[in-house]
């Protein structure tokens, strides 16, 4: 048997728990691996709470990704063996919060060794999705960035990725956050009250926002770039499109892209926060606060 945190109903916290199954068997286009670590996202709650649709059956595991060892491997997935250190996405209706799971093969690349596990269970989601968020418009080197939500999983490395191409970027998160957003060497603004004219203090102007906030602390912002369509929102495309801008677009290949980035030490995915498989609700919990410091990860014991 094999454990596997789940909800077991669309609502609240108290609907998920860590139940017994046998090890999954990977059908076409799967790989089933030993999990050593799963990366905790916002989607993880969302699903829950019912906010991304009804369709999955229940109980559903959660977890959207995860990086282990292939221990089987399903029909059409070449280049891919047991024995291999991997992360990905997790299968349609899997669960990166499990002792073993299934990925999906078009969305799983090979784990470089310089990258640990706990690292690299941050790839599938936050890393690419920060990738795509600095690529869907791009600046150049200089041009300032606007990064709403910046102490968070996808905002820390979006940062980074920031620095790496030399733009000017300026952090948005609470005042608890300034080291760390410092740290990235993004130019710390506080959140709230008052945050437009922080950012018109240090910024004649703003070539690029890219939210991971969403909602009035959008609004807030969304003034200071002149041309609207150069919002991007990973959190509330609908706020992004009211304001003339767009829904971040996700792309296939961000993931090998920030591997090999992250592989060669430019950027550091802040897997700050480690939680036991036990514990998997405490890091959804975590997660959840909506003001997590990087990046939550579970990690199944021993
Ligand atoms: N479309 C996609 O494919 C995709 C993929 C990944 C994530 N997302 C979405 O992108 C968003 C961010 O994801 P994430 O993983 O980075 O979440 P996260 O780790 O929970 O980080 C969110 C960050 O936003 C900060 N924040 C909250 N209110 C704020 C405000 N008013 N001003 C500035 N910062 C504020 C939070 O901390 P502080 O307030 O303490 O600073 C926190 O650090 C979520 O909505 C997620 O669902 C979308």
């Amino acid at each position: 048997m094999s454990k596997v945190y789940v909800f077991t109903d669309y609502g609240g916290p108290e609907t998920q728990q860590l139940i017994d199954r046998p090890i999954p068997e990977p059908g076409p286009g799967e790989l089933a691996i030993e999990v050593r670590a799963a990366g905790v996202n916002p989607a993880d709650w969302k699903m829950r709470e019912g906010r991304l649709g009804r369709a999955w059956s229940l109980p559903a595991p959660m977890g959207r990704e995860a990086a282990g060892v292939v221990i089987a491997v399903g029909g059409g997935t070449e280049g891919f063996a047991v024995g291999d250190e991997v992360l990905g996405l997790v299968a349609p209706g899997q669960g990166g919060l499990a002792e073993h799971t299934l990925l999906s093969a078009s969305t799983t690349v090979a784990k470089p060794e310089e990258i640990s596990f706990i690292d690299a269970a941050t790839i599938p989601v936050a890393a690419a999705t920060a990738y795509d968020a600095t690529h869907q418009i791009e600046l150049e080197p200089g041009q300032t960035l606007l990064l709403l939500g910046a102490g968070g999983g996808v905002g820390l490395m979006a940062a980074q990725i920031g620095r790496v191409h030399e733009f000017t970027v300026l952090g948005v998160a609470d005042v608890a956050k300034r080291e760390l957003v410092e740290s990235t060497g993004a130019a710390f603004i506080g959140s709230g009250s008052g945050v437009a004219d922080r950012v018109r203090e240090v910024a004649s102007s703003v070539d690029l926002i890219v939210d991971l906030v969403g909602g009035d602390a959008l609004r807030a912002v969304a003034d200071l770039v002149a041309d609207p369509g150069r919002i991007i929102s990973a959190a509330d495309p609908d706020a992004a499109v009211e304001l003339g801008g767009r829904g971040l677009a996700r792309t296939t290949e961000a993931m090998g892209k920030i591997t090999e980035v992250i592989q060669h030490g430019l950027v550091d995915p802040h897997a700050d926060t480690q939680y036991d498989l036990n514990d998997a609700g405490q890091a959804i919990a975590a997660v959840e606060t909506g003001h997590a410091g990087g990046k939550v990860v579970v990690v199944p014991e021993g």
